[in-house]
């Protein structure tokens, strides 16, 4: 597939799911993360950082059964569906931070006191199926990982994607950017 068809095929992605909220939440998820690539690029980050923003939760719509998944009170593994997703066409700093951004709340709410008091209530549903705050092995463990602070990053982003109504550029907005990006992959 080529860069403007897998372009297309995101877009169609949140143009499917831009309308459909979560029964948790007031906003939907793609509205989640365009919020959440827009606060990024309000802080002026890099273009890597801001794409790993935007699609860090696209395994959910990817996932058999998403809801399902969760009504059984299981983890449904978005941020691997969603790397895996992403992994062909576009290189690892933005890859990994969508990886790890499950594993990156897991280690606030270990490391950081007030960070759990910040999590959304569909947040901490899930951060129990997910394996709780992390101990300290896994802390250390997660420290090594390269690109851990970005992943940190897009959690810290991702409190700000969450505000019902809120106007932020659609997916368009970054297609320059994204196959930008794209490029870089396949030159690399
Ligand atoms: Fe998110």
């Amino acid at each position: 597939m080529n860069s403007d068809d897998f372009l297309n095929q995101l877009s169609d992605l949140f143009t499917t799911h831009g309308a459909k909220g979560d029964s948790n939440q007031r906003l939907s998820n793609a509205e989640h993360m365009l919020q959440t690539a827009a606060a990024a690029r309000a802080a002026n980050t890099d273009d890597v950082l801001i794409a790993a923003c935007l699609l860090h939760d696209i395994g959910h719509w990817l996932h058999p059964e998403p809801v399902d998944a969760l009504k059984r009170s299981k983890d449904d593994c978005h941020e691997d569906i969603g790397a895996q997703y992403l992994a062909p066409h576009f290189a690892d700093p933005v890859i990994r931070p969508v990886a790890l951004h499950v594993a990156a709340k897991r280690y606030l709410c270990a490391t950081e006191p007030d960070y759990f008091q910040k999590l959304s209530p569909a947040s901490v549903r899930t951060l129990e199926h997910q394996g709780g705050p992390m101990d300290a092995a896994e802390v250390a463990d997660f420290q090594a990982i390269t690109d851990h602070q970005n992943a940190i990053a897009i959690r810290r982003w991702d409190e700000y994607g969450k505000v019902p109504g809120l106007d932020v550029p659609s997916f368009d907005a970054y297609r320059p950017m994204l196959r930008e990006l794209m490029t870089t992959k396949r030159e690399n």
